[in-house]
């Protein structure tokens, strides 16, 4: 049978995306099926509980389609669900399935960008009040400082396709000197949040040249393609036909696959997912 064991990859909504977009480049042999949980969506300022709960109907829907491996590629999601799945909702699953995410292969290697030792990360209100990036950097890079801000509107921007239209410059610039004013030592910003690489053209036009900013995409993907090589037996049992699947939890997909091609960089066709509640 064609795809039976994908690759789930699961985001609030388009976000996940443009981590998909660097999987896919990365590893286009196997199979992936892409589930956006636009319906619920935005999780950002969500509750622990509502976000932990949305999250699990969706990997369970995921691993239900057949997916042994769902990458979470939301910040929100990672910071806030992952551990519990991982710690106990997984405990009553099949062990060969698998749930990652995407905060601790982000954290391994972000201190290997910054010179000044000083990052700056940009996330939702749940990501950054989770101190999940603080907490995770400095276990792999105790001398690196890392400073946050919080981008609650930037989501909702991103989500309306007001993205890159003049009214955005407001919000782009207000949070980014908020950080920045944190310190001026900051030479790297992280943008901890799938949907924002969107907003990376805006975000340029408003920080000084030595400042850089750094999207999950390519980590995310390089992080996969390590984590296949060293678990064989994940490998084995994912299946290879180089297909993709797109889901949806909104009724409307043709409004769905219009976004989500700006995301994707290609056309995206997809299907209604009904999450049992
Ligand atoms: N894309 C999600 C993230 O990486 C957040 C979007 C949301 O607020 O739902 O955090």
């Amino acid at each position: 049978m064609l795809n039976n064991k994908p690759v789930g990859i699961f985001d609030s909504g388009y976000g996940g995306l443009t981590v998909f977009r660097s999987i896919f480049q990365q590893l286009p042999g196997y199979d992936y099926i892409y589930l956006g949980d636009t319906g619920r969506a935005p999780y950002g300022n969500r509750s622990f509980q509502t976000i932990h709960q949305y999250t699990w109907e969706c990997v369970q829907w995921l691993f239900d389609k057949g997916c042994p491996l769902v990458i979470l590629a939301c910040n929100t999601a990672s910071a806030k669900a992952l551990r519990t799945i991982q710690q106990t909702d997984l405990k009553n699953e099949d062990p060969l399935k698998r749930v990652l995410g995407v905060i601790r292969p982000t954290a391994e290697v972000i201190g290997d960008y910054t010179k000044t030792k000083e990052i700056g990360v940009l996330g939702t209100k749940g990501t950054v009040q989770s101190e999940s990036y603080l907490i995770e950097i400095s276990h792999f890079f105790p001398d690196v400082k890392v400073y946050q801000q919080a981008c609650p509107l930037w989501v909702p921007l991103i989500e309306n396709g007001e993205y890159n239209k003049p009214g955005a410059d407001y919000f782009v610039k207000q949070y980014l000197d908020q950080l920045l004013a944190q310190s001026p030592n900051i030479d790297t910003l992280l943008l901890a949040c799938t949907h924002y690489p969107l907003l990376r053209e805006k975000i340029k036009q408003f920080l000084p040249g030595n400042i850089q900013v750094v999207s999950q995409g390519d980590i995310v993907a390089k992080s996969l393609a390590d984590y296949l090589q060293r678990h064989p037996e994940m490998d084995n049992n994912l299946s290879k036909n180089s297909t993709q699947q797109f889901f949806t939890t909104t009724d409307d997909t043709a409004d769905f696959d219009q976004h989500a091609a700006f995301f994707f960089s290609a056309p995206v066709k997809s299907a209604f997912a009904e999450i049992r509640c």
